[in-house]
């Protein structure tokens, strides 16, 4: 292996993000401004200022700071009513990827915590779609949406979130399963995501590090509501045949080795490491960047290289991977691909000369 890849490197290289929570990338700044504009209270706490306690990697410990900041995520949120919140918030979000050099991103979003409020479905859609043509045509970035199930919500609920997201069907690429893992197994799910596969969704679903039953949920994803994908999934390492079964599936991860306010350095870069050992497909993703001290790519990409010691090829192979993994065309991923490796060749004929 050759020297760390640069931040210029990372910088410059042509990038993919699959695994965005869309409500993730609420900043304080932004949730005052719409808290303003909506005439509401606020609450001042805030993830990204808390600091994890010592003994972070105790799983008991990890799991509860997990759910604090799935709470203090679900408050925040609460700020977000109208669909111009929704587009400022995702045109934020698309103005860090053009900052972040990230050209294709699939961005999550949970209806069911807007619906739920008495936000309307298509107020969403509206909002987030009105920034994604911006995206498009002003910035030079192609997006598509994930809505995800809240887990922690009823069957009922989730059906009735894809009967919601029906007159939208074509502005909506794929199913997820996000919230607390904990008691919410993805084959409560089992007939949504079926559905869901008949309407042509494309499906995913989290499978959260070091959860309780971690393996189980993974094996459900796997054999039973049959997902594509596993955002996070780390624990299918804890079974070889379940890496024997993604392999053969040809599942993909999407791993985001973001780390807490306290935390010594990125978490999981040996396990994503022995991922990619054994030829699994991982991307690299920032999750939740309003919230976590690793923010958003590139300034994770520079401190997970670092950690790894990875070099320029290590770096552009993962993002090869995410472009491999995205729901896209073959066509269209051969020339993303294309503009990666052309950016390498670049690149190492500069080092040489
Ligand atoms: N929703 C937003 N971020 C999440 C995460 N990291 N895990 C589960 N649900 C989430
Ligand atoms: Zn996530």
């Amino acid at each position: 292996m050759g020297m760390v890849a640069t931040a210029e490197f990372i910088a410059g290289l042509p990038k993919a993000e699959l695994h965005l929570h869309i409500e993730g990338t609420l900043s304080v700044e932004m949730k005052r401004r719409f808290a303003v504009r909506n005439k509401l209270s606020l609450g001042d706490a805030s993830f990204a200022s808390l600091q994890v306690p010592e003994g972070s990697g105790d799983q008991a410990l990890d799991i509860q700071q997990y759910k604090m900041f799935l709470a203090l995520y679900f408050e925040g949120l609460k700020v977000m009513q109208t669909d111009q919140d929704f587009y400022e918030l995702a045109l934020e979000y698309f103005r860090q990827c053009r900052t972040n050099n990230i050209v294709y991103a699939e961005v999550s979003f949970d209806p069911q915590a807007h619906t739920d409020r008495g936000v309307p479905f298509g107020a969403v859609i509206e909002g987030l779609g009105a920034a994604q043509k911006i995206a498009r045509e002003a910035l030079g970035i192609e997006s598509q949406l994930i809505m995800c199930i809240n887990r922690d919500l009823t069957l009922e609920s989730a059906v009735n979130m894809l009967e919601a997201a029906c007159p939208y069907r074509d502005k909506i690429a794929g199913l997820g399963l996000d919230n607390v893992e904990d008691g919410h197994p993805p084959n409560k799910f089992q007939t949504v995501y079926d559905a869901a596969r008949d309407q042509g969704y494309r499906l995913t679903a989290h499978c959260d590090v070091d959860m309780v039953n971690a393996r189980e949920h993974i094996r459900q994803c796997i054999h039973d509501i049959k997902v594509e994908r596993i955002d996070h999934g780390i624990n299918v390492l804890d079974d070889h045949s379940l890496v024997g079964a993604a392999t053969e599936r040809n599942i993909h991860f999407t791993a985001c080795p973001t780390w807490r306010k306290g935390d010594p350095k990125p978490r999981r870069v040996d396990r994503i490491e022995r991922m990619r050992g054994l030829g699994l497909s991982v991307s690299l993703n920032s999750d939740d960047p309003g919230y976590f001290a690793s923010g958003y790519m590139n300034h994770m990409l520079n401190a997970v290289a670092a950690t790894g010691r990875w070099d320029n090829s290590v770096v552009a192979d993962y993002v090869k991977e995410a472009f491999a993994g995205a729901w896209i065309d073959d066509e269209r991923r051969a020339v993303y691909i294309r503009r990666v490796d052309d950016y390498v060749a670049a690149s190492d004929t500069q080092c040489a000369t």
